[in-house]
């Protein structure tokens, strides 16, 4: 899982009578997790993200309700995902332009993240994110 590109990833999903779980081993989500953070309260139109990692790689799953993420690499490439099951989840690679819409009503968004928080690996402004990019 550990690839330079986003991807959709189904999860480990075990159903009985009695409900379902879903289970999520570092192995499979391709980094260390050292943070784990989640998104929830997000009123009816609005957006989060506008923002891009130098160094954080991510994986986005929605726990419940859905939300859309769209991920663009500054180079011309545009990746669009519709996360609305909690036994799938989206493997964001460092360097990825992300902006979160659409959360439904109730929606909580959960995030694996494989560094501490650090304000310093976030490029917030998107002219600068593209000539990072083309700088590397
Ligand atoms: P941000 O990453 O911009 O959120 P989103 O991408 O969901 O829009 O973070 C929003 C605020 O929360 C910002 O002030 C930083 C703070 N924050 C932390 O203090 N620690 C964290 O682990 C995260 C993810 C955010």
């Amino acid at each position: 899982m550990n690839s330079l590109i986003p991807k959709l990833h189904k999860i480990n999903k075990v159903s009985s009578n009695s409900g379902s779980i879903s289970f999520l081993e570092a192995s499979e989500v391709g980094f260390d997790i050292k943070r784990v953070y989640y998104i929830y309260d997000v009123p009816s139109g609005e957006f989060r993200g506008a923002h891009a990692h130098k160094e954080l790689s991510q994986f986005f799953i929605s726990l419940s309700g859905s939300f859309n993420l769209k991920l663009d690499d500054g180079l011309g490439n545009v990746f669009n995902f519709n996360l609305k099951y909690p036994y799938e989840g989206v493997f964001v690679p460092k360097g990825y332009w992300r902006d979160l819409s659409e959360f439904t009503s109730g929606c909580t968004c959960l995030v694996l993240a494989s560094e501490i928080y650090d304000e310093n690996d976030y490029i917030r402004d998107y002219k600068k994110f593209c000539e990072y990019k083309k700088s590397l």
